[in-house]
This record gives structure tokens, C-alpha cells and sequence, in this order.
């Protein structure tokens, strides 16, 4: 069997261009129009909460954030939304564009009483907005909030503890840690179901307050970038040992709860896993669409791979892949 000489698709082991942060505590600005999904928040006309714009009407933020009186133990139930309202569209706090919140659904198994599990919420805008949204981590792609990854964060909370807001938007980056260590530095009131922790063992970069809600953001094939996460809650801000916990939307819990609440805010199912038989086995891709990227990693290390024409995927090594493929 031949392998074709023409690789007719880049093989993008590593599309992605590191976004180098060094400066939220520990950032830095965030230029105009760099996230334009990300929302600032006010409750009562005070600045309270960031949260994302993931569908033309929909802006994910944390379960704490629609509460009318932030702070105080809530309870879940869809508060109305006239004392929410949302910016879109600038790195200015409340610049930009204002739909209008016509209701918000808070997880029904949010309960502050209970903890900062399932620390999410919807904003159902008045009317939609004309601006790019950033989807949910899909069904999949559980690979790309996998430990170790340097996620994005992004708010208009303060810089430093106790401090003030900032005039622009801060982002920054930190590594996403494992649940055990986030296990380690708070006990059982981590859940690993719900939450995600991400910060640097040293500190020094984190959310913090009136960030809430807001996104952390990782890599995805091609350029583009998922939400795995909404700002909720840490020991303080940016301090050693104490990791950010974030919502874990990109895992199934919240993620199908998003889902169910707000289709087209999650983004499709994102892998495929096959066997490859033997060697030079023909692998048909059958992703809807056309591929315009495939990644792979696999445990075998296959050296060969191309696709020709047909868009079959050629490999020369045995053993179990996982095909990443866009488009
Ligand atoms: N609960 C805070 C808020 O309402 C966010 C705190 C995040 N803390 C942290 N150490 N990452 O804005």
C-alpha cells in the first residue's frame, strides 16, 4: 500500500499561538475589542460581576451573581431581571452594548447555604446581541481544561485584595491544577464535580473580587478558545496555596444544565476516538463539515500520519488515537 506524498491538510499539532500574560491580580489590560463576550454586570446599578456571552441572548455567569443582594445567602430561584442589567462589547465597565436582562435561571442546586457547588447562572437578555460569543467547552473535548493548562481569566473585578476596580478589563493567565490539589488546599469544601481550580502553587496571579462569573478561557484547536469556567470563589485573592475555584462548565454536570437551558451555548461534541487496526489502516473521517484542521495524540506515538484527497486519514502505527478534528 502506498502512503500519499501530498499532506493536503496541515497536521496542527500546535495551532494555537501562546498568549503571553504577565499581568484581575497579577494581570494586565486587556486592549478594545479583545473580548467582546465578556460581560460586566451590575445589580442595583452597582458594579457586582462579569460573566460571558456564549449565545446572541444568553450570558453565563456564577449563581452567587443573580442573586438581587450579592453576598447575603440566596436562594435558588430565577430572580427577575430588572435589577441585572449587562454591558457587552467593551473593555470599559458598562460600556458597550445593553440588551436588557429579561430573567435569569440560577442552577437549582445552587444554594450558598450549601456551599459554592453548581455556582452558575443564566442571564436571558431582552434582546440579542450582535457580537461574538465563545461557547462552552463540548462533549469531548475534556482534554483542553486538562491539568496543567494555561487558561485565560478575564474580569473587571479588582487588582488586588480589598482594592478598586480597575478602568479596563484585566486578563491573565494561570495554570489549571489538578482536583487533588485543589482538594488539598480546601478540604471538602472543593467539590470536583462542580468546580475546577487554576492558579499558580506560588499565587501572585488570580481572580478576585467582581470577577465572578466571569470566564476562564483555554485553547482549542484552530485559534479558538472554549469557556471551562466561571469565576466563583477562593481564599482570599492570588495568595500562595490557594488556587481560584471556578465553575467546572466544561465537565457534564454544568455543562448539560447549560445545555438544557441555553442550546447553542455549548460547542459541539469535539473528539473522536478510534482504533487503528493495523498498520497502514485507511481511517475515514466522517465529521459533518469541512475539516480544516486535525490534531493528534495518541499513546503509541504514531509517526505517519496524512490524509489524502478523500479525506481519509492515513497512519502507520497500531495502537489507540484520539482525533481532535475541526473545521
Ligand atoms: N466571589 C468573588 C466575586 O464575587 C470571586 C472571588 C474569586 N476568588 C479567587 N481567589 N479567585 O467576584
Amino acid at each position: 500500500m502506498t502512503r500519499p506524498r501530498a499532506l493536503l491538510l496541515a497536521l496542527a499539532l500546535c495551532l494555537i499561538p501562546a498568549q503571553i500574560a504577565r499581568a484581575v491580580i497579577g494581570g494586565h489590560a486587556v486592549p478594545s475589542g479583545k473580548y467582546p463576550y465578556v460581560a460586566y454586570i451590575t445589580i442595583d446599578s452597582a458594579f457586582a460581576c462579569t460573566g460571558t456571552l456564549v449565545t446572541p441572548t444568553i450570558v453565563v455567569t456564577a449563581g452567587h451573581c443573580s442573586s438581587i443582594t450579592p453576598g447575603m445567602a440566596s436562594i435558588p430561584v430565577g430572580q427577575p431581571g430588572q435589577a441585572i442589567d449587562v454591558s457587552v462589547g467593551s473593555n470599559k465597565p458598562g460600556a458597550g452594548q445593553h440588551p436588557g436582562v429579561d430573567h435569569a435561571i440560577v442552577n437549582s442546586n445552587y444554594n450558598i447555604l450549601n456551599g459554592d457547588s453548581y455556582d452558575v447562572s443564566l442571564l436571558a437578555l431582552a434582546s440579542p446581541v450582535n457580537l461574538p460569543t465563545v461557547k462552552v467547552a463540548g462533549r469531548g473535548e475534556e482534554s483542553l481544561w486538562k491539568p496543567g493548562t494555561m487558561a485565560t481569566i478575564a474580569g473587571f473585578g479588582v487588582t488586588k485584595e480589598g482594592g478598586d476596580p480597575p478602568a479596563v478589563m484585566q486578563e491573565a493567565q494561570v495554570p489549571i491544577t489538578t482536583d487533588a490539589y485543589a482538594a488539598g488546599a480546601y478540604g471538602t469544601s472543593f467539590d470536583p464535580t462542580t468546580m475546577l481550580a487554576a492558579g499558580f502553587p506560588k499565587g501572585g496571579v488570580d481572580t478576585c473580587q467582581g470577577d465572578s462569573g466571569g470566564p476562564l478561557l483555554v485553547p482549542a484547536p484552530n485559534g479558538a478558545l472554549r469557556l471551562a469556567g466561571d469565576t466563583s470563589w477562593g481564599d482570599g485573592c492570588a495568595r500562595p496555596g490557594k488556587p481560584g475555584v471556578y465553575g467546572r462548565l466544561g465537565d457534564s454536570t454544568l455543562r448539560e444544565w447549560i445545555r438544557a437551558n441555553a442550546p447553542g451555548a455549548v460547542a459541539p461534541d469535539g473528539a473522536a476516538w478510534f482504533t487503528v487496526p493495523e498498520r497502514d489502516s485507511v481511517v475515514r473521517v466522517t465529521a459533518g463539515g469541512d475539516i480544516s484542521y486535525v490534531t493528534l495524540e495518541s499513546q503509541s506515538l504514531p509517526r505517519g500520519l496524512a490524509i489524502d484527497a478523500q479525506g481519509r486519514v492515513w497512519v502507520t502505527t497500531m495502537g489507540f488515537a484520539r482525533l481532535d478534528l475541526g473545521s
